[in-house]
């Protein structure tokens, strides 16, 4: 049975940055109230990347996906598998990911989107991995895009000061050496009403409520216990420990629950990748973008042992064991 191994990475941030004083101050123009003192302390984030007016998820996801092919020395009409993770997909239908197919060149490959929200990411990662194992693709782009500037209630203080855009990429090929080591990924659904954008499209018209509501409290601390058990259960069927793990990346959204992650884990600070304050939560965006900064820059090497971890609405948590 083959391994899927990591051969590329990429990321791509719209270029307009927004900080939290330049949020504030447009924020206020609303009578909404809120400071880069508020944001920093609670929630660890600077600024945020905001696509423009027009500018898509595949567009974004697109761009991100160049960058991992090229990174990975492959040419598009190599994949056999396209995945997208996202939340804010172009249109009902197609899948972002066909459009992104179509916006690279790739014709044949099966191309479908995940919807995890903040965990698509690493369930897109697990479902590519499976697939090379299984001998079902031996290529894979995976990639995690959000505009989720467009869900936001920008009259919520308490939601919008949060989030961001942007898109990450990784290609994963089929290899003799090992790569993806172990993958878990869990849901409770039950708890679907602490983080959610419970709105449709039905006969033309929008029904519900189409943008981002969160119980932040409820989510912070299942998104800290549940990553906790989650990092010990794929390290325990890896056969490995916390502490042989070279580098943890995990969901970006708040500096505090990755600081509280950190801890639970016995994790040393200087060993976790932190994009949080630069990009907000980019929510299935966030870990490959993490991933793919924390590569450029020399931190994650070849041979590094790395957990990636992702957790948001549904609510869905997940982890994947990597050796780079
Ligand atoms: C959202 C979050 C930052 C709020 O922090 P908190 O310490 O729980 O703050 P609270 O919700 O208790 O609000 C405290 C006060 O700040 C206020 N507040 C909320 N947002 C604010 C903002 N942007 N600026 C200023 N004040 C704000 C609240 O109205 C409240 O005021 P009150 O005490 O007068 O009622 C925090 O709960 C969190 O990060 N949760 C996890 C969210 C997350 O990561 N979601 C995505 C997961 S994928």
């Amino acid at each position: 049975m083959p391994n899927a191994k990591i051969i590329g990475s990429g990321g791509y941030l719209p270029p307009r940055v927004v900080t939290n004083d330049a949020l504030a101050a447009d924020l206020a123009t609303r009578q909404i109230e809120t400071s880069d003192a508020w944001i920093t302390e609670r929630t660890g984030i600077r600024q945020r990347h905001i696509a423009d007016p027009g500018v898509t998820t595949s567009q974004l996801a697109t761009h991100a996906a160049r960058q991992a092919l090229a990174d990975a020395g492959i040419e598009a009409d190599a994949l056999d598998l396209i995945i997208v993770a996202t939340s804010t997909p172009d249109f009902i239908f197609p899948s972002t990911a066909c459009l992104v197919q179509a916006q690279l060149g790739n014709k044949g490959a099966a191309a479908f989107d995940v919807q995890a929200v903040c965990s698509g990411f690493v369930y897109a990662l697990a479902t590519a991995d499976s697939f090379i194992r299984a001998g079902r693709a031996t290529t894979a782009l995976v990639i995690g895009a959000e505009v989720f500037s467009g869900i936001l209630d920008w009259n919520d203080r308490s939601t919008c000061v949060l989030f961001g855009d942007g898109a990450g990429a990784v290609v994963l090929q089929a290899s003799d050496e090992p790569g993806i080591l172990e993958a878990q990924l869990n849901a409770d659904g039950s708890q679907m009403k602490i983080l959610h954008a419970a709105g449709n499209v039905v006969h033309g018209k929008v029904t519900g409520d189409p943008f981002l509501r969160m119980d932040g409290q409820a989510v912070f601390k299942l998104a800290v216990t549940s990553l906790a058990e989650s990092a010990k259960t794929v390290c325990a069927r890896a056969g490995v420990s916390l502490q042989d793990i070279d580098w943890m990346v995990p969901h970006q959204a708040n500096v505090r629950i990755i600081n509280f992650l950190g801890r639970k884990l016995g994790m040393p600070e200087e060993k976790v990748v932190v994009t949080v304050d630069q990009h907000a939560n980019t929510s299935a965006a966030s870990v490959p973008l993490a991933f793919d900064a924390a590569r450029r820059d020399g931190r994650i090497k070849s041979g590094d042992l790395v957990l990636m971890q992702g957790v948001g609405g549904g609510f869905t948590w997940g982890s994947v064991l990597a050796r780079i």
